[in-house]
């Protein structure tokens, strides 16, 4: 089979040919098609597949392309995992809410907003492009914000879209390590949507074992939340890291002020990986990757992949449309759920009844991330202040008409309609 990879000049490549390496048996890729808008990148990355997949006795041909047709045609996988402004305008993100003592943050935020406006247009033409020269290859959007991206792609009517985040994989594998068990043996009961999740149950073989992590093992548990261990004993649930910007916001973006943004960091790993790729010597996936947030992402990737190829029907935790999964939400709504794979798309799993605490926000994004996406479709000043008031970390109107008139003007270059 043909996988594509949009944005394959991406550091996050050699995560999934490495990927591909382990799990040869079970996926028969036979032609890895790269495609970037910057030729440079893409040498660079496709020389350094090359070299993993020969040094994995993995026999498939690695292709490069500058267009989205030749590189989608005749693919039975396309994903896309790109960053519309690179890391420049993450940093911008990052940085301009803080002038309004709002958080700074890629996803999460004003930031997240303007992430979203630069992104669903590109998102839309790359699905519009790929949709001609093929229309059943199956699309997994690994592209932040993804659950806005996603919803923008089904709402276009594309079909055979999946949204895809590690964070469900990432908390399996720590709670195995914690329990030392294997990861197989861990189901989750993870509810909300993207990078707004909570594990309500953590199965171990059907049986709930989080009041014993939380009891035996909170700290360790906690840590991966970023928040105190006594609040999520409180809480009964395991809140994803970026719950953490919400319940702990005035003291993130306190030490945001004082400490720096992600963005400078992820730059400075980003050059020492490229210059690891480019080093012929380098055959492997470098360790350096592991400090990427997103660096398991191939096992989810993967694993979601092979169900996709077999038509299997085994549970993924993915972003899919919510139809009835959460009913306080609208049906066209995204979600982040356990969901299984039908030929027509991913479909979200009946899911238990969930609490007012946690509802209650959930409910309020969701209505930002629906106002978010008319900006990024529509554009105009008054939808992107909409998106902002209706934020529950801005929600105040000066604050979010001086976003408003921020995120434009650092955004302008991407924005078709500013
Ligand atoms: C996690 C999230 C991704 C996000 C990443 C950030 O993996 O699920 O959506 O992009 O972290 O990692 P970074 O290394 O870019 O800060």
């Amino acid at each position: 089979m043909k996988l594509t990879i949009i944005g394959g000049g991406s550091t996050y490549t050699p995560e999934i040919v490495d990927g591909l390496v382990r799990l040869r048996r079970q996926l028969d890729i036979t032609e890895l098609a790269l495609q970037d808008v910057s030729a440079d990148r893409l040498a660079v990355l496709a020389a350094m597949s090359r070299r993993m997949l020969a040094a994995g006795d993995h026999l498939a041909t690695v292709s490069t392309h500058t267009d989205i047709a030749s590189a989608a045609d005749g693919a039975d996988i396309v994903l896309v995992q790109l960053r519309v402004g690179g890391q420049a305008a993450r940093l911008q993100d990052e940085t301009l809410p803080l002038q309004c003592d709002c958080l700074g943050q890629e996803t999460t935020g004003a930031g997240g907003l303007a992430k979203a406006l630069r992104t669903v247009p590109v998102m839309l033409q790359v699905a519009k492009e790929v949709r001609a020269v093929n229309p059943t290859a199956w699309l997994i959007d690994f592209t932040n914000p993804v659950g806005i991206v996603t919803r923008a792609l089904l709402e276009a009517g594309h079909e055979r879209v999946v949204g895809l985040c590690s964070a469900a994989v990432v908390f399996q594998q720590h709670f195995a390590k914690v329990l030392d068990v294997a990861p197989q043996r861990i189901t989750l009961d993870h509810v909300g949507l993207n990078h707004l999740t909570w594990e309500r149950r953590v199965l171990l073989d059907g049986t709930d074992v989080l009041p014993q992590l939380l009891a035996e093992h909170g700290d360790r548990v906690a840590r991966a939340t970023g928040l105190p261990t006594e609040l999520v004993r409180r809480l009964g649930t395991v809140p994803s890291y970026y719950l953490h910007y919400y319940y702990a916001h005035d003291e993130v973006v306190a030490e945001q002020k004082t400490h720096g943004v992600r963005a400078q960091e992820v730059m400075e790993i980003e050059s020492q990986l490229l210059a690891q790729y480019a080093d012929e010597q380098v055959t492997g996936k470098p360790d350096l990757l592991s400090r990427r947030g997103g660096a398991y992402y191939s096992q989810a990737a993967l694993d979601l992949m092979a169900s996709l190829r077999r038509g299997d029907s085994r549970v993924h935790v993915l972003n899919v449309r919510n139809s009835s999964a959460l009913p306080f939400l609208p049906p066209d709504a995204v979600v982040e759920v356990a969901a299984t794979i039908t030929p027509d798309g991913a479909v979200a799993q009946p899911v238990e009844p969930v609490e007012p605490l946690i509802a209650g926000l959930i409910a309020h994004v969701t209505a930002y991330e629906q106002l978010a996406l008319e900006a990024a479709v529509h554009g105009g000043r008054k939808r992107v202040f909409r998106a902002l008031l209706a934020h529950p970390l801005i929600g105040q109107h000066a604050i979010a008409d001086r976003l408003t008139d921020l995120l434009i003007a650092g955004n302008r270059e991407h924005l078709p309609w500013a």
